[in-house]
């Protein structure tokens, strides 16, 4: 737990220092759970949209881009069911003042208070009994540890029993029996539980009251099912076919915290797969294996998981998350929703506009079933940078160990992806031939110029960004045109013709290797 903490410690300070991410308007002490993406944190966001994009539009045929306004009519969050069911139970602390999500606290309780002492009394066994321990069999015939597992199995059981059935009385009752504090200040006098709408909303000018109330979309999904037939018409698609999107999402969320990863506005990568009706299963199969098979290409499989969703949303027919190993534990990276006709369906009885598909080869209409595969960018982001800062150690320029901080991203991903550097700042003929190959790969892609301080400190500087390459100008350069590159993860230094940098640079970030 404790190098958990560290290393979630070490992305926050490293993504701040290099130009990653800041904390929204700093100079006002921040805005809660909004931030910015620094030089080199757009550049590697930009380049994991390119991965997503280029592979869900560019490489299937039957799948086409759109990028929608976020504002929508009203009633289309009311079609969706976002006004009337996109809701959290919060509960605020009287004495401290603070509100907190009503089933976080009791989850959080079972975590720290219940299954922490059943995992505790495991890792002791473990310990005790070596190679020959069997922890499933541990798990069902301890009584200490089989008390802690049915208590914690009864209370989620309850609260999940009182969420669906909307009775937010009981979630309170739970909170006081289980004694629940609140974590700011120790106090347990709490308020009622209320449903609290995560929409964002604002007002249209020309219009007052309800009427012009427009609300910020909560998810980027809604601008591709209400441009269905539009897109499907200008197209020419047939079903089975896509239409994907990246944009900003905003969710007015309770408890926002661990950095990027919920966020009040942040970016969502979907796609919305139109699909003959019964045919679901063997589409959510197929979508389910197509993203894993994505995530893998870029982190190992140990790091990521499937998580079926036992209660579904009230959508959907079948669900899933894809979850990945974060700094601390296990989280949803990805959704994959088998969401039924149910969003076209809705849009077409609240616009009373026929959204039907019309399939030439049953000769028949139908509203199309969707697949859905939901990601967010930001936590895509986190999950990348998180798995890619190492500390290490290596020999430096004496063949001492020295430790360095690399960001080992795929070459693809990196902000900058080829440093040139003349070895002396004040030597003129150094830093002229080094401007000279510098001002003609940039067209080529993203290259940084640096001439201050010794090289060594400048080869850190580009492993904590990750360039996968650095290019060194000497005194013999001028001589043979050769340069020194070094490769940002064997270290292995090479001497190669000028002529030849753009062409190993560009190999070694073409993002075909990711397909
Ligand atoms: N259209 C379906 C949908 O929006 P979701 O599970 O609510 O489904 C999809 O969101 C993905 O969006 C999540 O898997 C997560 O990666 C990302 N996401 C959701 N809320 C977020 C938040 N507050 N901050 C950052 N990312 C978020």
């Amino acid at each position: 737990m404790a190098n958990q903490d560290d290393q979630f410690k070490k992305v926050v300070a490293h993504s701040k220092e290099y130009g990653f991410i800041f904390q929204s308007s700093e100079v006002y002490d921040g805005l809660a759970a909004v931030y910015d993406y620094g030089p080199y944190g757009s550049e590697l966001k930009k380049n994991i949209k390119e991965y997503w994009w280029k592979s869900m539009v560019q490489m299937n045929e039957n799948i086409v881009g759109i990028d929608a306004a976020i504002f929508m009519h009203p009633k289309t969050w009311k079609a969706s069911g976002h006004v009337d069911a996109f809701n959290d139970p919060m509960i605020d602390n009287k004495q401290s003042n603070k509100r907190y999500r009503a089933d976080q606290l009791v989850e959080e309780y079972v975590e720290n208070k219940v299954m922490k002492k059943a995992n505790k009394e495991i890792e002791k066994a473990r310990k005790r009994f070596g190679d020959a321990f069997n922890e499933e069999e541990f798990k069902t015939t301890n009584p200490r540890v089989m008390g802690y597992l049915e208590k914690s199995k009864s209370i989620l059981t309850r609260l999940n029993t009182s969420l669906t059935n909307e009775d937010l009385e009981d979630v309170k009752a739970l909170i006081e029996e289980l004694e629940i504090a609140c974590p700011e200040c120790g106090s347990r006098e709490w308020t009622d539980v209320r449903q609290f709408n995560l929409m964002f909303n604002t007002q249209l000018g020309t219009i007052a009251g309800e009427a012009g109330k427009l609300y910020l979309r909560p998810e980027t999904a809604q601008g591709i099912f209400v441009n269905f037939l539009n897109v499907q018409k200008s197209t020419r698609q047939k079903i089975p076919f896509g239409i994907a999107q990246i944009g900003k999402a905003f969710r007015n969320e309770i408890v926002a915290r661990q950095f990027i990863f919920r966020m009040r506005e942040f970016e969502q990568m979907e796609m919305q797969f139109f699909i003959r009706p019964g045919t679901q299963k063997e589409w959510y199969e197929h979508w389910k294996e197509a993203r894993m098979k994505w995530h893998q290409a870029l982190h190992p499989a140990s790091k990521l998981r499937f998580h079926d969703h036992e209660k579904l949303a009230h959508y959907a027919d079948a669900a899933l998350d894809i979850e990945f190993e974060f700094p601390f534990g296990f989280r949803e990276l990805e959704g994959v929703h088998s969401r039924t006709d149910f969003d076209l369906t809705q849009h077409q009885e609240m616009s009373g506009r026929k959204i039907q598909y019309f399939d030439p080869e049953l000769n028949e209409s139908y509203v199309p079933y969707v697949m859905e595969t939901s990601i967010g960018l930001d936590r895509m982001f986190l999950a990348t940078l998180s798995t890619a800062l190492q500390d290490e150690t290596v020999p430096d320029a004496d063949g001492k160990d020295s430790t360095r901080r690399v960001l080992k991203l795929h070459p693809a991903l990196a902000p900058i992806k080829c440093a040139v550097l003349p070895l002396l700042k004040n030597k003129e003929e150094l830093t002229s031939k080094a401007r000279e190959i510098f001002d003609k790969i940039k067209f080529s892609f993203n290259c940084q110029y640096d001439e201050k301080d010794a090289i060594g400190k400048r080869y850190r500087r580009q492993d904590a960004i990750g360039t996968p390459y650095c290019i060194t100008i000497d005194f013999e350069t001028l001589d043979d045109n050769m340069v020194t590159i070094r490769d940002r993860d064997t270290l292995k230094q090479e001497r190669i013709s000028i002529d030849q940098v753009e062409e190993i640079v560009l190999k070694k970030i073409d993002m075909r290797q990711l397909f």
